[in-house]
């Protein structure tokens, strides 16, 4: 079997609401997941591309965080209308979209939001 290209990590991780850190799959649906894997499906690109459930990535605050592997590119906030250009430039073109990314020194720090820091 050949190797897989990319894996996709998309956190399903489900706390309370009241839960400081949040969440990235508060309903605890995995609705992203299942766009991710049905987008995959779609245009053909499975087995070589996967879309994993992951647990906490532990970038809760900039959630809901998918990251990329092996290229390791980390996207937050991602939504269900970021999918299908996810799929198209970052897994087929190997185009980073600057406005889902999280930066390197934002990785593994507990930083506000970007809306909730103050000016
Ligand atoms: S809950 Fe998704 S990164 Fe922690």
């Amino acid at each position: 079997m050949a190797k897989f290209s990319h894996h996709l990590f998309v956190c399903c991780n489900q706390r309370s609401a009241t839960h400081p850190r949040g969440c990235c799959d508060p309903e605890g649906s995995q609705t992203l997941r299942a766009c991710f894997k049905a987008e995959l499906k779609a245009r053909g690109l499975t087995p070589a591309v996967r879309a994993n459930q992951a647990g906490c990535l532990d970038q809760c605050e900039l959630g809901p965080v998918v990251v990329i592997y092996p290229q390791a590119v980390w996207y937050g906030g991602v939504t269900l209308d970021d999918v299908p250009r996810i799929i198209e430039q970052t897994v087929l073109q190997g185009q980073v979209l600057d406005d889902l990314l999280i930066p390197d020194d934002r990785l593994n720090t507990k930083f506000p939001k970007p809306s909730e820091s103050t000016p």
